[in-house]
């Protein structure tokens, strides 16, 4: 294996484990069908039959994730690239993100096949949006391998819990939806097992340069899609519905992995990973009391608070 010397040991050291989580993952393979999932003959042409709200009655806040969630999947080739620029060849590191690629890569298209014959979605919005988003090319590029392996795990946790709350959130006779979000939530509940494990691995090998990671990309974390257009009133909107906002940030991504990583009890830290340890718990307390305050103002004007 040939690894330029401007990368650091941890990329070298972590190799066996990321063949061992590799080999792990690819031991129960997730065989699905998007074209199996679909409800062909419920599809109506767009031209005779031109899109409308009423076609799907749904709340906004809900329309908004199905919106947001497919185009985050469509762009999946930046996602792709970013990852790759820490994947040396030669490195097992590269074989999974060649793995993953195709995994994530049928999410967009049995998304966009049920959003089409279900139309819970306007076409030209998304294709407009779909447009817009790709053409920019716009995700975050973490700048080292520790920072990337944190940043994935928070990212696919956080993709797992806001498909699988959409899927909820979908009206009940909807099946063929609420069983297609499922399916891709459990593709990304696999993929949210390799990184965090391979980022606890790296957390015993260097557990400062981890710790600093974790604390950056908890401080900046923003769910992927930044580049979809209107991007913040979808976002508001997701969040006010219940689906994914700071709320579930914190209950649900953040607390979960941080204990997992067992953050509070590592040793042997540098001193600035001890102090990154503690900007992360200033940050992590920070969250909560603001999650904490938006309920309390929720129980008293019975409305979802989303800030
Ligand atoms: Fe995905
Ligand atoms: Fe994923």
């Amino acid at each position: 294996m040939r690894v330029p010397k401007s990368r650091c040991d941890l990329l070298l050291e972590i190799a066996p484990d990321v063949e061992r989580l590799f080999n792990r993952h690819m031991e129960a393979p997730r065989l699905w069908y998007p074209h199996e999932q679909i409800e062909w003959g419920a599809g109506e042409n767009f031209e005779t039959h031109p899109w409308s709200e009423s076609d799907y009655p749904v709340a906004e806040g809900v329309r908004s994730s199905i919106y947001v969630n497919l185009l985050t999947e469509d762009n999946l080739p930046y996602y792709t690239n970013s990852i790759l620029s820490h994947a040396p060849k030669g490195h097992p590191i590269r074989d999974w993100n060649y793995q993953w690629t195709m995994e994530e890569n049928r999410h967009s298209m049995v998304m966009r096949d049920w959003v089409h014959i279900s139309r819970c979605i306007d076409p030209v919005l998304l294709e407009d949006g779909r447009r817009v988003q790709m053409s920019r090319g716009e995700v975050p590029e973490p700048d080292s391998f520790a920072n990337l392996i944190c940043y994935v795990s928070f990212q696919e946790r956080a993709t797992q819990i806001a498909h699988r709350n959409t899927g909820a959130h979908l009206p009940k006779d909807d099946k063929v939806g609420r069983n297609i979000l499922a399916l891709v939530a459990g593709d990304e509940t696999k993929h949210y097992l390799f990184y965090r494990d391979l980022a606890l691995a790296a957390f015993a090998l260097d557990p400062s340069t981890m710790m600093i990671a974790a604390a950056k990309q908890v401080t900046n974390f923003a769910m992927p899609g930044t580049g979809i257009p209107s991007f913040s009133r979808h976002a508001v909107r997701i969040a006010r519905e219940g689906i994914y906002g700071l709320t579930q940030f914190l209950r649900d991504v953040v607390t979960p992995v941080l204990e997992l990583w067992d953050v509070n009890h590592l040793a042997g830290l540098t001193k600035e990973a001890e102090a990154a340890r503690t900007e992360l718990a200033t940050v992590v307390a920070k969250i909560s009391g603001t999650v904490e305050r938006m309920a309390q103002k929720a129980a008293a004007t019975g409305r979802v608070v989303v800030s």
